[in-house]
Parts: C-alpha cells; structure tokens; sequence
C-alpha cells in the first residue's frame, strides 16, 4: 500500500493514475494507495466538537472540499455531459460494467426497491406516485416506470436527464423527466415515494433537503434511500458525522471532476431522520451493500 502524506501528494498522485490506459489498470492504482492517518486527522480535526447540523460544520466541509478540487463546488460540475446518448443507451448500466455478478447485484436492488414500493403502496387504489432524484442515465428509472408506477424522473444534469427519456421510452406510464436541482425542484404535489438512489450523498444541504422533501410527501408516504454511502461509527473513510469521503475513488471524483461525494456515519443519518419526525427503518437483502436501503415514514 502507498500511502499518501499531503494535498500536493493527492494532487500528483490522482491526475497520474487517470493517465493509466484501462479501467483495470485505475482500478488496481486506486486500491493500491491510500491518504495516511496523518493527512486524514488533518482533514478530520476541523469537524470535531462542531454540530453536525450546524452551517459553521457545513461551510468548512465546503471549504474542506475547495482545498481538495482547488476550486469552489458548483452544481455545474455535478453529472457532467456525455457524448452519444445513443451509446449509452445501447449499452446501458448496469449491463455496461461487463460483471455478471455486479449486474446481478443491480438487479436485486431494483427488485427490492419496487417491491418495498409495492408493499407499501399496495391498498392506495390508484398508481402510486414517485420521484425519483438524481435519477443519473436513468438504470432504475427504466425498471420503475414499466412497474404501473406513475414517476417524475429529476437530475441536475441535461445529459443525464436526455439519456433518461430515452432510457424509459418503454414505460407503461411515460414519466414527467426533470432537469433541476434537488434545491431548485419545486415539488408540485404529494408523492407516495421519494426515492433516492446512490444520490443522497450529492446533497450538501442533507438536513434541509431531507425537510423538503419529507413535506413533499402524501400523508403515510416514505423517502426510501438507497445504496448510499451510510457507514458504522468507526470508518476510515468517513471520520466524521458526516462528511467528504476519503477512499481514494471518492477522492478522485472529488478532486478531478468537482462532484461532492459524501459519506454519512450511521447513528447521525439515522437521528437526523427521527429529528424530522420521521419513522425508520433499515431494510437489505442478503447483507448485499447496493440493495441496503433506508425507509423513512412520515407518519
Ligand atoms: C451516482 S449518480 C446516481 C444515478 C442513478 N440514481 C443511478 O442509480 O444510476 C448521482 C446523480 O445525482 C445527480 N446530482 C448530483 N447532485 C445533484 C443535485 N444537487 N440535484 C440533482 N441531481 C444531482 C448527478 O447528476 C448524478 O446523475
């Protein structure tokens, strides 16, 4: 393992390794290297004693994250833009990660997500509504939209959201496609489901979007997080309540493409849940990371 000691070392290290030729190869680098303990205290110290909710604690995970991408976040680098969407779509996720056993686990999280969806919207006696965001090449959103759900499909991006529409040209019910933020959306009604998947950890403002979109629901409808990063108290990567993630592939979407990728330690996720008056519950299927999802209820 190389371990890395400063900033200037990240700085050299990370635009090195994506120089490398094949996936396999980055890949290999990544998990070859790691920040030492010296550099992560660093990076944790500023966050001790501060409340996790508090905008003193968010502003310095902002300023934390400027010193790591040399330059502020903006939601213009978030998604970014991709080329021929007809490529994409031939080739979709999860299909597109050539790994039968990943794409297996994709499935079975789609599959459970639908059925919690199913279950729990079961005697509504119409087509539940759900919104979906961060919705990315739309990979789910495919598999929702052909389930009798009747969704709204909401990136920040403009490729993400064109790759989407054509993701769900096959939808039983064709889904309203958005292009905002999850702090620009304004949520025109009362859904049954908010879902979000591997998407949550994009939210700087975590605490006040879980507000926003806890009130965007119907009376007894639930915000289902899914796949995200929520780790046990004690974790290398994520030193903090919450905070940016230190694993050296968190650290180069940080660094080179300026997306904010964190990470939630479990006892402050779940608190700030209950805090909004939510009831929690955590639901997986065969202790499978990516089909691990976090049911709040608003009761
Ligand atoms: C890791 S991807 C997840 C994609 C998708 N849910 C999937 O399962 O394939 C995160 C997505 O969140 C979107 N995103 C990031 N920040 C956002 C924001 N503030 N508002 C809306 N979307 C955002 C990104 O554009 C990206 O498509």
């Amino acid at each position: 393992m190389t371990e890395i000691n400063s900033f200037a070392e990240l700085h050299r290290v990370l635009p090195q390794i994506e120089t490398m030729k094949t996936d396999i190869e980055k890949r290999r680098a990544w998990r070859s290297h790691a920040i030492s303990q010296d550099l992560r205290d660093q990076i944790a110290t500023p966050f001790q004693n501060i409340d996790p909710a508090s905008d003193t604690y968010k502003e310095r995970m902002m300023e934390m994250f400027s010193m790591l991408r040399k330059k502020d976040y903006s939601f213009d680098d978030e998604g970014g833009s991709v080329g021929n969407v007809e490529n994409y779509l031939a080739n979709p996720i999860p299909y597109r990660f050539g790994d039968p056993a990943l794409i297996g686990e994709f499935l079975m999280s789609y599959g459970h997500i639908i059925k919690v969806i199913g279950d729990h919207t079961r005697n509504l006696g119409r087509m539940p509504r759900v919104l979906e965001l961060g919705c990315g090449q739309g990979a789910l959103s495919h598999f929702l939209t052909r389930s009798h759900l009747d969704v709204t499909c909401l990136d920040i991006s403009a490729s993400m959201t064109e790759i989407t529409r054509g993701a769900t040209r096959q939808a039983h019910k064709a889904p309203q496609v958005v292009t905002a933020s999850f702090e620009g959306f304004e949520p025109d009604g009362q859904y049954d489901v908010v879902l979000f998947y591997e998407s949550f950890h994009h939210c700087l403002n975590n605490n006040a979007m879980v507000a926003k979109y806890r009130d965007a629901l119907a009376h007894g409808g639930m915000l289902i997080f899914a796949a995200e990063p929520i780790v046990p108290t004690v974790s290398p990567f994520v030193p903090y309540p919450w905070g940016l993630r230190l694993d050296m592939v968190s650290l180069r979407a940080i660094v080179l493409k300026g997306w904010l990728e964190l990470g939630f330690q479990r006892p402050y996720f779940l608190q700030m849940l209950k805090r909004h008056g939510l009831a929690v519950e955590e639901l997986n299927v065969q202790g499978i990371h990516r089909c691990a999802i976090v049911v709040a209820t608003r009761a």
